[in-house]
């Protein structure tokens, strides 16, 4: 969603602004703006550019000498008000001295409105950011930091923001209240940002800002501060990235490149966790004794999108390995029941950014009612995994297209992993564990062996986009695989797809079979494998097409049907091989129907707001 860079130095600013927007651009947004001190201290000394549309567009309509060595840009996702020019950030104050980039939501922001217009305070846009700027530039504190932090004491809800200041030219404040902010240390010059990935071309030694924090950046270095402007006196840290992992380099896409990586980063979420002599895995960031483990009745796991369709194979895992009963829910959903939160449960939050705000409040949710969390994340450090009481860090390195891809795989394998242990604990013989552990080990190459026939899948996919309308059909293992394929299959070729269990397909959506009405099966070779086939048959009899994703021993039965054969692993693990061939048919029809891959209309990667 929504993100800020900033810089202050000795370099001029704008270009290093844009080239930081277009870094974040992949986390979705719809317009983008920038703001410059430029030179002396007239009322002309900051400088806004913003406009709706792509951060291309904002750098075709710079105005000429727009300059300046301290500057904030912004890419806005549209919450309060429509993507116009006027909504984008940033926002200033009446006398465009104050200037304000904001990422998150102010909650109380139409009561703040209505008592700044009541003041006679002119509002030009729809946004929640905007009161910001004017609370900021009436505050009479002698502080830029007492400013925002007066500001800051009467709003209700989450940010992330920038504020440059004319009066003050040698600073840039910043602060975190539930969404990230980062800065980054240079050479006489520092950065801000709300994503890593913005910074890493430059620096990678930086500080997180906790919830609560404030800091001043200058060209000199930052300082950390409580809202009551006490120091926290937070030390800047290097962070072990590798700037290259942010780059597509000879891919069309990050999804593409993303996807492609599943076979390292696979080995890298299993290096040192698998116990082949014990048929054991080794968690140590759950920080759960034995015990711990044994204790747990029942497991509930929470994510949203993506991170929610691997939560259900992931209770499938569990409950088959260690007979725990598991289940999982969409977290945007959870806190709006009122939850019952059990003492014996094992609450596991799922995502890869570990920003998801609806995951994130059904942590805080679940810890707040006493409940026990851990959390399958990716990004080290994030919100979540900061939030839980322990967790397993899925190592799938910086995932950049919206669709995620190897961070799901490493998801799953997480479950597998929890799965094994609290199994092994409890009934899951020796025999089983190393069955499993052996499994494991081998799926980096099965991985491998499946993104290998891309060609076959591309070919499937280009007729497959065609098709205004797909069903994608799956039982028990099978039907998070299918859910997880049209959840793709729809997020960037904005066809419509839907996922049912095979087994319901009579019970209604039967009816829409048709010539025209594609099938993509999941038909694993296991105990229901006949009872699929049947339903296949039932589809070909009203020629509705079919695609079938199975293993090559599985008898069709002479149905009609465009078969994708993957590997066989353990029953158990089918199901992160069966998605993989579903990936790559919503890659390849996104990419025969022109679509931008990287950045899907509507969506953005990290869902911040609610
Ligand atoms: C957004 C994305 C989805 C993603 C979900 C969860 O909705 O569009 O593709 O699965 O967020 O993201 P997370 O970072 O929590 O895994």
């Amino acid at each position: 969603m929504c993100g800020i860079v900033g810089y202050i130095g000795a370099q001029q600013a704008p270009p290093i602004l844009l080239e930081g927007l277009g870094r974040l651009e992949h986390r979705g947004y719809d317009s983008a703006g920038l703001v410059v001190r430029a030179d002396g201290r007239g009322p002309r000394a900051l400088r806004v550019a913003k406009r709706a549309g792509r951060v291309r567009d904002l750098a075709a309509a710079l105005p000429k000498r727009f300059a300046g060595t301290a500057g904030i840009g912004h890419t806005r996702w549209a919450t309060h008000g429509p993507a116009n020019d006027v909504n984008a950030h940033p926002h200033t104050d009446a006398d465009q001295r104050v200037a304000v980039v904001h990422n998150g939501i102010i909650d109380n922001a139409a009561a703040l409105r209505e008592r700044l217009a009541a003041d006679g305070v002119e509002l030009v846009s729809d946004t929640d950011t905007e009161v910001v700027a004017h609370l900021v530039g009436r505050s009479q504190a002698d502080t830029l930091e007492g400013k925002v932090s007066e500001a800051l004491s009467v709003i209700d809800g989450t940010w992330g923001l920038a504020v440059l200041h004319a009066d003050f030219p040698d600073r840039i404040v910043v602060a975190r209240n539930g969404s990230p902010l980062i800065v980054g240390v240079g050479d006489k010059e520092m950065y801000v940002a709300s994503d890593l990935a913005a910074l890493v071309r430059h620096t990678t030694t930086v500080a997180m800002l906790d919830d609560g924090e404030l800091a001043t950046v200058t060209a000199g270095g930052f300082t950390t501060l409580r809202h009551d402007l006490t120091a926290t006196a937070k030390a800047a840290t290097p962070v072990d990235v590798d700037p290259d992992s942010y780059e597509a380099g000879v891919h069309a896409s990050y999804m593409h490149k993303e996807m492609l990586e599943q076979p390292a980063a696979a080995e890298r979420m299993l290096r040192g966790r698998l116990d082949e002599r014990f048929g054991a895995t080794h968690l140590g960031g759950l920080n759960m004794e034995p015990r711990e483990f044994r204790a747990i009745r029942r497991v509930k796991i929470l994510g949203c999108g993506s991170a929610y369709y691997v939560g259900q194979m992931g209770a499938g895992l569990i409950e088959d390995l260690a007979r725990v009963p598991a289940d999982a829910e969409a977290a945007s959903e959870f806190r709006y029941r009122n939850p019952i939160i059990e003492p014996d449960t094992l609450y596991v939050a799922v995502s890869q950014s570990g920003e998801t705000i609806d995951t994130l409040l059904a942590v805080q949710e679940i810890r707040r009612k006493g409940g026990r969390v851990i959390g399958l994340v990716n990004v080290v450090g994030s919100a979540i995994a900061r939030e839980c009481d322990g967790g397993i860090y899925l190592h799938a390195g910086p995932e950049v297209a919206v669709a995620s891809t190897k961070a799901l795989t490493n998801m799953f394998l997480g479950f597998a992993l929890l799965a094994v242990q609290l199994g092994r604990v409890r009934d899951l013989s020796i025999a089983d564990g190393t069955r499993l552990v052996t499994a494991m080990a081998a799926l980096p190459g099965l991985v491998g062996q499946v993104l290998a026939k891309e060609e076959q899948y591309a070919a499937v996919a280009r007729t497959l986009a065609e098709a205004p309308s797909l069903f994608f059909i799956g039982r028990v293992r099978g039907f998070p695989v299918a859910r997880e394929g049209a959840q793709k299959f729809k997020e960037i070729s904005y066809r419509h797809a839907e996922a049912y269990q095979t087994s319901e397909l009579k019970h209604g959506p039967l009816a829409l079979i048709d010539p025209a009405l594609p099938t993509v099966a999941v038909v694993p070779a296991d105990d229901l494998t006949e009872r699929n086939v049947g339903a296949l048959h039932e589809i070909a009899a009203r020629r509705g097409p079919l695609v079938v994703v199975t293993h090559e021993d599985v008898d069709l039965g002479g149905v009609e049907a465009v078969r994708l054969d993957v590997p066989r692993s353990e029953p158990e693990l089918d199901p992160i091989l069966m998605t993989l061939p579903l990936q790559l048919l919503a890659y390849h029809a996104a990419l025969h129907l022109g679509h931008d891959i990287d950045k899907p209309r509507n969506l953005a990667k990290s869902v911040t707001v609610e």
